[in-house]
């Protein structure tokens, strides 16, 4: 019997590179059902990793392989699961790494190649000490438009930081709902769990050491203790610094991620619009406002392009989390490497203005306004603050964060580079509106 995890891993890289799947969690999460978290984990990581080094291993296989680029997407993309996991899976025994992927190729039919397979991978084997210490150096596979505008902006030394940064697993970070329990006492019941966790920069931010369906399975999950948010988008919620009592507007909430922080940062007290323009992600948000105990959210299937006038100048706070290119967020979501092109970002840097146009209408005079984005391409982030505010003239003043940032502010600009803080990547700006 082959792993399903393996032939899951292999089933959804062929569908992620004919374009068949846009984003793996969901993905991840049709599998997962199925899983143990152990079973999970290995998945997401044979996944993840072949997509963060597809070019690194491809060059390694050409190493005994020079007809590579004549074999079908199904061998090719085997091997590179085998090779990922014999490089980088050190705790499971090389010799069954190799029995294992051969019969998961038999598995798929491709009989023919099963000797093929099997040879390439015992030669990756016979070489695997020289192999691994190279795999420990590998940097993330970057297309060379985003290597070249990141080289723009980082010192040599420092874009090989990030790259090494972004190669390695992403760390799972939690949101305590504070309405509910303070971090100590979580941390105790995490704890007798098995799972520890540290305090963070950011108050009420827990860094966890578990994977993602294991926690997900606490009972403390389930009664809306916490629930897992990765640490730059926290600290993008502590940015917008809401106050209790006032009206705040978060256009492009999603399932609510920042909706829900931002709804503990004003004590549950005020009012909160949360919007999005599907469905579905407002249906989950009310299903997680009902579980954290959030009572000020009015969640709304909106189309942030046209806001209804009545809800014009109410805002005294508005977050825009944009729509963009997630290039921050690739260490955990590297498939958004395969959709990124510059063309995209240009596209998405034009409807992020468009969106801030019209959310400008919402904040009330004197009301401040947040944009975010987590990507770091130059377009998205400074290319549309600043038109922005050109387009705004006097009736906009940048405003610099407040307090002790745990980002680079520059000008004015909050900068999470996804190496700094091991999070997520985000570009922040805040404004006032004067008129
Ligand atoms: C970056 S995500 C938001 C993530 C969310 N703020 C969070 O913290 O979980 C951007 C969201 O914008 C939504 N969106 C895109 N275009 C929109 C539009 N014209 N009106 C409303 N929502 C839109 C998408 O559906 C997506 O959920």
């Amino acid at each position: 019997m082959v792993d399903r995890y393996r032939r899951d891993a292999l089933s959804i890289l062929i569908r992620l590179y004919e374009g068949r799947i846009a984003f793996l969690d969901q993905a991840y999460t049709a599998c997962s059902l199925r899983y143990s978290p152990h079973e999970r984990d290995l998945l997401v990581s044979l996944v993840r990793g072949v997509v963060k080094f597809r070019e690194k291993l491809d060059t390694l296989a050409r190493t005994y392989l020079p007809k590579w680029e004549r074999l079908p997407p199904v061998i090719q993309n085997a091997l590179r699961l085998g090779m990922f996991q014999l490089l980088f899976h050190t705790r499971v025994p090389p010799f069954a790494v190799v029995h294992e992927w051969v019969e998961v190729v038999r598995s798929f039919g491709q009989v023919a190649f099963v000797p093929l397979v099997n040879a390439v991978l015992r030669n990756v084997e016979r070489d695997l000490a020289a192999h691994r210490a190279q795999a420990e150096k590998w940097g993330i596979d970057l297309p060379a438009w985003l290597e070249a505008e990141w080289r723009r902006v980082l010192p040599e030394e420092e874009l090989h930081v990030l790259l090494r940064s972004l190669a390695l697993p992403p760390p799972l970070y939690i949101r305590v709902n504070t309405l509910r329990i303070g971090e100590e006492e979580l941390q105790k019941l995490l704890a007798q769990r098995g799972i520890p966790s540290r305090r963070s920069r950011i108050s009420g931010a827990l860094e966890v050491v578990s994977s993602y369906s294991a926690l997900v399975r606490t009972p403390e999950y389930a009664q809306g203790l916490f629930y897992p948010q990765d640490l730059g988008s926290q600290v993008v919620g502590h940015l917008v610094a809401p106050k209790s009592g006032e009206v705040v507007v978060d256009a492009c909430c999603g399932v609510g991620g920042k909706t829900l922080l931002l709804a503990q940062l004003m004590g549950n007290e005020g009012k909160l619009f949360a919007w999005d323009k599907k469905k579905r992600r407002i249906e989950v948000l009310k299903g997680l406002m009902r579980r954290s105990g959030v009572l000020i959210v009015q969640p709304e299937v909106l189309n942030c392009l046209r806001i209804p006038e009545r809800f014009w100048f109410v805002a005294d706070r508005l977050l825009l989390d944009a729509p963009c290119s997630n290039l921050g967020t690739v260490r955990r979501n590297p498939e958004a490497l395969l959709k990124a092109t510059p063309e995209s970002v240009r596209q998405c840097a034009s409807l992020q203005l468009e969106l801030l146009r019209e959310a400008f209408q919402v904040v009330r005079p004197q009301g401040l306004m947040v944009y975010s984005v987590c990507t770091l391409t130059w377009e998205e982030t400074v290319g549309v603050a600043e038109a922005f505010e050109q387009e705004k003239g006097p009736a906009l003043v940048r405003v610099e964060p407040e307090g002790e940032v745990p980002g680079r502010v520059r000008d004015g600009f909050v900068f999470l580079w996804p190496h700094d803080l091991f999070c997520d990547g985000f570009f922040v700006a805040i404004w006032r509106k004067k008129a």
